[in-house]
């Protein structure tokens, strides 16, 4: 009998916790764009202390709260308080980036003999999908769910022919949040006509929180053997070089200030710093550790995952301090870091890179695990 009793109590206590635990998803509005757009929110909060606002705009990381080494909580994502502003000052804050996330050389590729122009909105090429890519549509709110895992499924619906890019494509992103303070993000594509395709999250990581400090003391390790150095237009020579030997090589941690300024390296004068895709070692399609950032002084450190084959590693070379971001900060070069993975830049013009194809009847999918913990 008092067996029984105590199993029973122990089951209850068990569905108690369990219950305290799970992580939970909220859906509430994000205000409005100028022409009076609704934009809406969700929110994944797990009982570990991260959360994440994912909007509707762009399908948008909008911001993302992780404890420190004390338990304080910061928001580690460049972006903006108001939506609006993501159209009004664009640079893919946060953003899901497509249809090509980075860049296709010149705006041209051919599929089965057939040519496609795009806009060039990058010097001569063209980047993260045109003029109105996926990070400037509105998405919308497919399911949103609590549980072991906190999730919401945003989808958008691209026209064939949408910024030059053939075939209607649908394309899915669910975020997933759990206790173990892991944000999913996998991205998901079908199309109505053989087309190419780069889906990606354009986030910028500042592990110091509210950007208190710039990334040069990040301590930053990449999987990868190899880079793609690139001509002076930020393409891809088609050359897979090791990073061995090179301010390339962050198999062991490197702070990223170290050798950023060493222009002697053609590649880092061409980048203006590191904005530069490396190869993932292992094999693409299975998820294996792609990064890790650490912040020594709030001790938060993030550790990637991805099925793609490559990630652009960039430093927010390009941050001018024209950009005022949420609070009103300037930010400025090297603020950020951004891991964006994917194929590699320019893929629909090398052959021997792996494929950005994408045929009807085919499922594309995009992995990726950011991990957050402090010490
Ligand atoms: C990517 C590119 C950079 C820059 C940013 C957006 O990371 O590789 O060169 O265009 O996007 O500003």
């Amino acid at each position: 009998m008092k067996r029984a009793f105590l199993a029973i109590a122990a089951a209850h206590l068990c569905a108690t916790s369990l219950g305290a635990q799970a992580a939970t998803a909220t859906r509430g509005a994000f205000g409005a764009l100028s022409d009076g757009t609704k934009v809406e929110a969700v929110t994944l909060t797990s009982s570990a202390g991260v959360s994440a606002k994912i909007m509707t705009l762009g399908a948008t990381l909008q911001s993302l709260i992780v404890p420190d080494k004390a338990g304080h909580k910061d928001d580690v994502v460049l972006g903006y308080d108001t939506a609006q502003d993501y159209l009004t000052r664009p640079d893919y804050f946060g953003a899901s980036v497509g249809r090509y996330a980075n860049r296709i050389a010149k705006g041209k590729f051919s599929i089965d003999g057939k040519a496609f122009t795009l806009a060039a909105n990058d010097g001569p090429n063209s980047l993260h999908g045109g003029k109105l890519g996926f990070d400037k549509r509105m998405w919308k709110i497919d399911s949103v769910s609590s549980g072991a895992d906190a999730k919401v499924v945003m989808s958008y619906v691209s026209a064939d022919g949408e910024e030059g890019f053939p075939g209607e494509m649908k394309v899915t992103a669910t975020y997933s949040l759990n206790d173990q303070n892991e944000l999913k993000l996998e991205y998901r594509a079908t199309t109505s006509k053989p087309t190419v395709l780069n889906l990606t999250n354009h986030s910028y990581f500042n592990l110091s929180g509210n950007d208190t400090r710039d990334v040069m003391g990040n301590m930053v390790t990449l999987h990868a053997a190899r880079f793609t150095p690139v001509d002076a237009t930020l393409i891809p020579t088609g050359e897979r070089r090791a990073v061995a030997g090179t301010v390339f090589d962050f198999a062991t941690p490197h702070r990223v200030g170290d050798r950023i300024r060493d222009a002697k390296d053609q590649q880092i004068k061409f980048g203006r710093g590191y904005d530069h895709n490396f190869i993932v070692d292992g094999a693409a399609g299975s998820l294996r550790p792609a990064a890790v950032v650490q912040d020594p002084v709030s001790g938060r450190t993030m550790e990637m995952s991805v099925t793609a084959p490559g990630i652009q590693f960039y430093t927010g070379n390009f941050l001018d301090g024209t950009y005022f971001g949420k609070g009103n900060r300037a930010y400025r070069q090297g603020d950020a870091i951004c891991l964006e993975p994917g194929v590699f830049p320019d893929s629909p013009n090398h052959a021997d890179f792996p494929t950005s194809r994408l045929n009807p009847g085919q499922s594309y999918v995009n992995t990726i695990v950011y991990k957050f913990s402090a010490k």
